[in-house]
């Protein structure tokens, strides 16, 4: 098992490139199914997620590429005119919540799908009712059995749906189900998320046709057909501000180049509030940190709220800012588990139900820490980065599902950060 090993207190100084956004890259590639014709995706990340997702294409009967997979920037050929499967067995979905993307496009080209229930995981129990019931609306029926869930229909026929909690995959499963069905469907209470607008931006250049993305009603006009496209991925908003706050953990002057600073307006406001000088300016955000920060209180929510995904990373700057400040995750039901780990490196931290209660300390001490889930591996590599003398971040699979090239990038900007094979023990 790999690890990174952290020797905190260097400043960061130089730029940083983001990658495209993994959470618009898994919804693309699922949107692939709905065309006969071929797809080009420009601006992949090279990811463990992508990879898993790749796979799972390749499983249904789609051509993709090169097959092994693409270099980071090089593009990725689609070809799903022949698809052979309608399963997504557990072996993939099991290691990738996001597999449950294939349900509604698999649903529109073949009115069947049989996807592995990806059950509970880390970060809270994290159901798909909300996908289900809205492709009943859609007039197809569904039962559970042996782990697995069965959807079928004749055709799809458009339907109003009201989803009671704005859920990012429910919202892009179902806007890849009302695509190609029969008549007109609106979605009421959808998520408002970029990579949301990203995925039908992209199938309306392919001949869908969408109105309202960025908005909380979708309204969809089924279509018979869509074209082939050649489609390049938004950057990845939060890894952008996962370096934004690396360069408030670590201190530091650094300009984050291909960032989107409109998605991120409620993260930079807090930051801001918090004294890290932020300046936008095209296509790069240029962040100074100097001195101590201050506490502010924050609540996750749907976006445009502050993203849940750039909690754990937001409480690192907390636990070490001058006051008390409460953060609030009205997401998920369990996603402090980064809060036992930061502890470890003398952080003051107490939780009260979806609050976590935080009193900045003046300094971390490094120690081993492990990573529980993706978020949280990112907020362990800031603390590490704050923290003084060395961190050993074990469990970073987690971090190679979102982050792409997160040690090498940091170092360019300065920091002492290598990742440790034990087998060998050789660094990398
Ligand atoms: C997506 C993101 C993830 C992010 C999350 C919230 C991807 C691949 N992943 O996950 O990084 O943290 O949005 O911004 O884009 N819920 C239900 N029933 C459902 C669906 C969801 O109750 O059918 C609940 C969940 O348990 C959770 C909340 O809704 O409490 C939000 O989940 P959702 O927006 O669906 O998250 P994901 O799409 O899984």
């Amino acid at each position: 098992m790999e690890s990174l090993v952290i020797q905190g207190g260097n400043r960061l100084k130089g730029r940083v490139r983001i990658s495209g956004a993994k959470n618009a890259a898994l919804p693309i590639l699922a949107a692939t199914l709905l065309s006969e014709e071929k797809i080009e995706i420009n601006n992949l990340p090279s990811l463990e997620d992508i990879k898993i997702f790749i796979s799972l294409l390749q499983e249904l009967g789609v051509q993709v590429t090169p097959a092994s997979g693409h270099e980071t920037g090089s593009p990725l050929q689609i070809d799903s005119s022949r698809i052979s499967s309608f399963e997504a067995p557990h072996q993939l979905v099991r290691r990738m919540r996001a597999s449950i993307l294939v349900l509604g496009p698999l649903m529109a080209r073949l009115g069947r799908a049989r996807v592995s229930l990806p059950g509970g995981c880390a970060i809270g129990a994290r159901p798909i009712d909300l996908h289900l019931k809205g492709l009943e609306l859609m007039g197809a029926n569904y039962k559970v059995s042996e782990g697995y869930v069965e959807v079928k229909a004749r055709r799809l026929s458009g339907a109003h749906i009201y989803l009671d909690f704005p859920s990012v995959t429910g919202t892009e499963n179902l806007i890849m189900a009302g695509v190609l069905a029969r008549g007109d469907t609106t979605i009421e209470n959808a998520a408002r998320e970029p990579e949301i607008t990203d995925l039908v931006e992209m199938l309306n250049s392919m001949g869908a046709k969408i109105a309202g993305a960025g908005t909380d009603t979708l309204k969809i006009e089924g279509v018979r057909h869509l074209s082939g496209t050649s489609w390049a991925i938004i950057p990845d908003r939060i890894e952008a501000g996962t370096y934004i706050m690396a360069a408030g953990a670590a201190g530091g002057d650094i300009e984050i180049e291909n960032a989107v600073a409109e998605h991120l307006d409620s993260a930079i406001a807090k930051l801001r509030a918090a004294g890290l000088r932020i300046d936008c300016e095209h296509n790069i955000i240029h962040v100074r940190s100097r001195g101590r920060l201050k506490s502010v209180d924050l609540k996750t929510q749907p976006y445009p709220g502050f993203p849940t995904d750039l909690q754990a990373q937001f409480m690192v700057l907390m636990a070490r800012a001058g006051g008390l400040s409460v953060i609030t995750e009205n997401i998920f039901e369990n996603r402090f588990m980064h809060v036992a780990e930061l502890q470890r490196l003398g952080a003051e931290i107490k939780i009260e139900g979806r609050s976590a209660i935080i009193r900045g300390v003046k300094k971390f001490t490094g120690a081993p820490v492990a990573a529980t889930d993706l978020r949280a591996s990112a907020c362990l590599v800031l603390a590490g980065l704050a923290a003084r003398g060395s961190t050993e971040i074990t469990e970073i699979h987690h971090l190679d599902r979102g982050y792409e090239n997160m040690e090498k990038k940091l170092r360019n900007l300065g920091a002492d950060i290598v990742r440790v094979c034990p087998d060998t023990d050789t660094e990398q």
